[in-house]
């Protein structure tokens, strides 16, 4: 190779590295995590099956969406039982009505300028368990290969919503494999996954984080379970209401037979007493930003919320230290519920999205952060303006030493660190 052939081939070596180092580096989950802010779940809707006129085409509307943006949102999540548009027999063909539904409000969130989680919702596991595997893998091809085209910095994927009656080991298995199958149509996809037994925090621990750097991790927050679901009639031991947050004895609805008779809501009702506390709950919270520091991978919190027959004070109160606590741990959350208030999680009274049908309160209730606040814009790692040797340490905000990985003159920093160079 003569001088000036050589030259070419380093200059085209060193393109072709460049595009697929900044490839990598658009496709990892902490990049795209930073977009999504607070949100809202577009609930009683394409997962509504229990409903006789499923799916009711008008319910929500491009105007729903610019509203939801008006009020300072950042992402909204869709939740679609694509189950119910799946044959029962291979190849499982999906009906694609359901994707030109899906279409229709990808388009309406990035005219104005929302992220976009489509949540797999309702599936099977829950009856049918391991046997649900092949139909699940089969329509998300299907929705993949569908979706290939749309905007990977709007549309995120939310792989199954609170799996459960299935092993962990089995799930971390069967989830993995899915991520795999579906990168040959999104390789640059953001995709969410949660831990079974429905998703909760708790759970956290049974999940491995996947080889796979564009993934983000969910949880849901529905503690304490007695008061986010009292009332609830799909819920075990929620015919009681009136239960207080935080707990406060005077209050507390007396438990019946119904209660001691369960060993669930037995162990809850004794509970409920240390959980309905604001330390608790935060406690809780703050499990999940450390499994994420630990593993270095992002943590979302897909669903949060209370159920319409909580009393309306202790539900704005339980409202206002979740999404606090999360944002302040620069964890993204998106409130259950939107519109039908009177009989749902929401908080928009009736069908029609206005501001005076908003529950009094409520906005102020939820420690919403727009984009003024840079609270959510944090770099997944940072080139350190330093030559010489060094040591570095990194503390999180309470000002505990926290693990980091360092990689020559580059570290990785979590939700919340902060490096201090010596
Ligand atoms: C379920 C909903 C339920 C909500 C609160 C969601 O994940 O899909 O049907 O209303 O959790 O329990």
């Amino acid at each position: 190779m003569d001088k000036c052939n050589f030259k070419k081939f380093v200059v085209k070596w060193l393109v072709a590295l460049t595009i697929v180092i900044s490839t990598v580096y658009a496709q990892t989950g902490w990049e795209r995590i930073s977009l999504l802010g607070s949100g809202v779940n577009l609930s009683e809707w394409l997962e509504a099956y229990w409903e006789a006129d499923y799916p009711v085409w008008e319910k929500y509307k491009e105007e729903d969406i610019a509203f939801l943006k008006e009020l300072g949102f950042r992402h909204i999540r869709l939740p679609v039982a694509f189950t119910l548009w799946t044959d029962t027999v291979p190849p499982y063909t999906v009906d694609t009505t359901i994707f030109l539904l899906v279409d229709s409000v990808i388009q309406w969130c990035i005219k104005h300028d929302l992220r976009i989680v489509i949540s797999y919702h309702h599936g099977r596991l829950g009856d049918r368990g391991t046997a649900e595997f092949p139909r699940i893998m089969a329509s998300w091809r299907q929705i993949a290969y569908w979706f290939q085209h749309t905007d990977p910095e709007y549309v995120f994927w939310d792989l199954y919503n609170e799996p459960h009656n299935i092993a962990h080991a089995q799930w971390q298995s069967f989830v993995s494999e899915l991520v795999d199958s579906m990168r040959q149509w999104l390789p640059d996809h953001t995709f969410i996954v949660a831990p079974a037994d429905w998703s909760g925090i708790d759970q956290l621990d049974s999940l491995q984080p996947l080889h796979d750097p564009n993934i983000i991790y969910t949880v849901h927050v529905y503690r304490p379970f007695l008061f986010t679901h009292q009332g609830a009639s799909w819920a075990p031991c929620t015919h009681l209401t009136g239960y207080p947050f935080p707990y406060d004895p005077a209050r507390m609805p007396e438990a019946d037979t119904i209660i001691w008779n369960n060993p669930f809501c037995a162990h809850a009702y004794t509970n409920y007493p240390l959980w309905a506390t604001v330390s608790w709950l935060r406690t809780h919270i703050e499990k999940a930003a450390q499994w994420s520091q630990y593993h270095q991978v992002p943590i979302y919190i897909g669903e949060l919320g209370v159920y319409y027959k909580a009393p309306y004070a202790d539900r704005l109160r339980w409202l206002h230290i979740v999404t606090c606590t999360a944002d302040s741990l620069n964890i993204p959350w998106a409130n259950w519920g939107f519109k039908y208030a009177e009989s749902s999680f929401g908080f928009v009274y009736g069908g029609i999205a206005h501001r005076e049908n908003i529950q009094p309160r409520f906005m102020e209730s939820i420690c919403l952060l727009g984009d003024s606040v840079p609270v959510h814009t944090f770099k997944p790692s940072v080139e350190l303006p330093v030559k010489q040797p060094f040591s570095i340490w990194a503390y999180d905000l309470w000002g505990r030493q926290i693990k980091t990985k360092i990689s020559q003159r580059i570290v990785k920093i979590g939700q919340r660190g902060i490096i201090v160079l010596k």
